[in-house]
């Protein structure tokens, strides 16, 4: 047989590019800058108040004069917004979840006080009942079921008042069908055309929301699971229509969540829709990396960037992330 002899010498050399910082750096594909974050910040109400996440080492739930003093950090650092969660105890919750609608809840009061002192900043409020539900999901319960339209009348609602409070992008979490066009229409009517809608188009039912759920008061609190309404992990069609959906239906940017163990997702709905597409690196993400560095496992300050890279890479045009002041702050040193 005719066999090749071996090459003595590999005319490529990959390694050839990695030698030096400065090939290295000329080298890179893709970057990760402060401008790629939004912060992702739960409140609680009261004043001066930094109450540690047990599973969530370093993240605090604040009061809204907390929340100004983040607003402020990252209107410093270059991170270009901020994404608002409640926390609310078991006693403010109710079956219908009033509190979702009140211009003067927590989140509308933080909001106002927010763009007051720190306008430069962009806000994001989640929309989904479950910070306010005595039974802890997204959307009205009748008979162990989560209702749809009905639902969605209250979203209507719970939207504009938020719009009202100043913030500037509508992100629905609740992942009731056709949501998307009557959360728009609702906000035209009112006269908030110009507040952005972020949606939550494939958000899977996720064991890493599990940190999330004590953040806002929801884990003793969740009956049953949702998987009703959120995603099955199985599947990746799927996430194209949900996204299809939410675009058809005015949403100007998607967001894919959890993030790392679903940047498959990302990938593909950049690719196929070349919208605005956000990923969410969630609480169960952040505790994982946290906890691994505390144990002195990993090094936590790589993780995380590399963690945020990898979004990028897969097609992220940005992350929602807890690590955004740390991350912004490694960045920039
Ligand atoms: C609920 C909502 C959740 C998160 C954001 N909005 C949790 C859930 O769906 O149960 C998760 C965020 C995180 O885990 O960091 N509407």
């Amino acid at each position: 047989m005719n066999k090749k002899p071996l090459a003595r010498f590999p005319a490529l050399r990959l390694r050839r590019p990695r030698q030096t910082d400065w090939s290295r750096r000329l080298y890179e594909e893709n970057n990760l800058s402060a401008n790629d974050l939004i912060w992702a910040v739960i409140l609680k109400d009261g004043k001066n108040v930094r109450e540690p996440i047990a599973a969530m080492p370093g993240v605090h739930r604040l009061s809204p004069d907390e929340a100004v003093k983040a607003a402020i950090q990252a209107r410093e650092l270059g991170i270009p917004a901020l994404a608002l969660f409640p926390y609310t105890d078991a006693d403010g919750r109710t079956e219908h979840g009033e509190e979702a609608t009140n211009p003067d809840n927590l989140m509308c009061r933080a909001a106002r006080i927010i763009k007051k002192e720190v306008p430069e900043v962009g806000l994001m409020a989640d929309v989904a009942l479950d910070p306010y539900t005595d039974h802890g999901h997204d959307g009205l319960m009748r008979d162990g079921e989560i209702l749809n339209d009905e639902t969605v009348e209250i979203l209507i609602k719970q939207s504009v008042v938020q719009a009202q409070a100043g913030f500037d992008v509508i992100a629905p979490s609740d992942m009731m069908d056709g949501r998307v066009a009557a959360i728009r229409s609702g906000l035209d009517t009112a006269g908030f055309s110009h507040v952005q809608i972020m949606a939550y188009a494939a958000k899977y039912a996720s064991a890493f929301y599990g940190p999330y759920r004590e953040a806002i008061g929801s884990a003793g609190v969740l009956q049953g699971d949702k998987r009703t309404y959120q995603m099955n992990p199985a599947n990746s069609d799927e996430a194209m229509r949900e996204v299809a959906l939410d675009l058809a239906e005015g949403a100007d940017s998607v967001m894919v969540k959890p993030g790392l163990p679903y940047l498959d997702i990302v990938r593909r709905v950049k690719d196929e829709f070349g919208a605005p597409t956000f990923a969410f690196q969630v609480s169960g993400e952040y505790a994982m990396i946290k906890a691994a560095a505390q144990n002195g496992w990993i090094d936590g300050e790589r993780a995380m960037l590399e963690s945020l890279l990898a979004f990028k890479r897969a097609g992220a045009d940005g992350i929602i992330t807890y690590f955004a002041a740390d991350a912004a702050r490694a960045i920039h040193k």
